[in-house]
């Protein structure tokens, strides 16, 4: 079993380069933004804010990945969980430690049964621990604002680049901040700041590295 980890803030185009290496490789690509995403969004539906609201929430939830996408109680919420009302809840509920540990207990079980390449912000640190291979991609704020905003308009949402910005800088406080699992390197992950790197030069290093040559 081959266990891939890729951490880094939002942007860094961890997830793009996940999806690419999990193909390149044809292993399973796990998204763990989408769980904390999904999450928010059943509470946001639900409308349940305090602790012991999520608590019997979670006892009540399920997460699957079938063909990429990502299933809420057996509904397809992939779409659903991509606007920048759910980011930012998403960021908020990933402080909680009993959301933290019911998806890490997800995803440590998927990472047993198949090879993974497995994303998010504290895989190296926490989740995969031992993971064969650890990443950490960053890029300056401007390169992920401008990154986030181009995908933004590209899926038709309208936006603008500094209200993007902002809401990225904010998020990347919370996450490194957070007393459960801050998004931080693991000590023996590679550090790649990609602001002025294409995404096959990243990709191409990364295949490198694992394949060893
Ligand atoms: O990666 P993405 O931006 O979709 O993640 C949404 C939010 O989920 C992040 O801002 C972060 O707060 C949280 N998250 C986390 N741990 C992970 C993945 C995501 O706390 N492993």
């Amino acid at each position: 079993m081959l266990s891939i980890a890729i951490d880094g803030p939002a942007g860094s185009g961890k997830s793009t380069l996940a999806k690419l290496l999990a193909e390149e490789l044809n292993i399973e690509y796990i998204d763990t933004g989408a769980m904390y995403r999904a999450i928010a969004l059943k509470s946001i539906n639900l409308n349940k804010r305090t602790y012991n609201e999520i608590r019997s929430m979670l006892s009540d939830t399920t997460i699957d990945f079938i063909n990429g996408k990502i299933y809420l109680d057996n509904e397809d919420v992939s779409d659903l969980i991509r606007t920048e009302e759910i980011s930012k809840l998403a960021s908020d509920i990933s402080k909680i430690d009993i959301v933290r540990k019911k998806l890490v207990d997800i995803q440590r079980n998927i990472a047993l049964r198949k090879s993974v390449v497995m994303e998010g912000r504290d895989i190296g640190t926490v989740v995969l621990k031992d993971a064969d291979y650890k990443f950490f991609l960053t890029a300056s704020i401007e390169a992920r604002a401008k990154r986030r905003y181009k995908q933004l308009l590209d899926n038709g949402i309208d936006t603008d680049l500094k209200s993007i910005k902002e809401e990225i800088a904010k998020r990347d406080y919370n996450d490194e901040n957070r007393e459960n699992s801050p998004l931080i390197k693991a000590d023996d992950a590679i550090f790649l700041d990609n602001s002025n790197m294409n995404l096959e030069d990243n990709l191409n290093f990364m295949l490198k590295v694992i394949r060893g040559n």
